[in-house]
């Protein structure tokens, strides 16, 4: 099992599990954003993200956003996981937590001194992933929207 960042020529691999993680999201727009960020543009969602690769075959991701400040944490602004994913024939087999390590790794090089994450309330393996790779649970909200015709 390799992790590594993610290089030139990995836009359609990389999307294709961008697309597993995010399944209600036009498969377009996971590409693009991912070919906008391989060629070197800034992305408000993406500032770095690593894929975990058996043989040559991607089968985890992990993306991390830097955001200018996120609930509960302690620093600004803080990188945080914005997507986190492995095959599920290859969970319960530390990809996830080799992932977190190369996202760890990348965020303290730059100086962050945390990270931030979420997950869905329901999302019980998340919360146990998570808190299996160290982080502490902060905060419960309910998110809320009102269109405004
Ligand atoms: C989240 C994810 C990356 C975790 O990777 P994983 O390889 O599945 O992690 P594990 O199977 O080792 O499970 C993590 C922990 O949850 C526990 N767990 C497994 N299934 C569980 C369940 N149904 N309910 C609660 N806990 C569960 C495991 O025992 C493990 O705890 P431990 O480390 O203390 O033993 C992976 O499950 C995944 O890709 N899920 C879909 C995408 C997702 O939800 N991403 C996170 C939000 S972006």
């Amino acid at each position: 099992m390799l992790i590594r960042s993610v290089r030139q020529g990995d836009a359609q691999r990389w999307a294709m599990l961008r697309h597993k993680l995010w399944p209600t999201v036009d498969p377009d727009e996971l590409t693009a954003e991912a070919e906008s960020f391989l060629k070197g543009s800034t992305t408000p969602t993406i500032a770095s993200a690593f894929l975990a690769e058996e043989g040559a075959t991607p089968v985890g991701l992990i993306e991390l956003a830097v955001r200018s400040f996120s609930d509960g944490c302690e620093s600004m602004p803080v990188p945080h996981v914005e997507g986190w994913y492995v095959e599920p024939p290859l969970r319960g087999q530390g990809v996830r937590r080799a992932l977190m390590q190369s996202a760890e790794h990348w965020a303290r090089e730059r100086g962050f001194s945390e990270l931030a994450s979420d997950t869905e309330i329901d999302n019980h393996r998340s919360l146990a992933a998570h808190t299996s790779c160290g982080f502490i649970e902060v905060e419960r909200l309910i998110k809320l929207r009102k269109p405004l015709a």
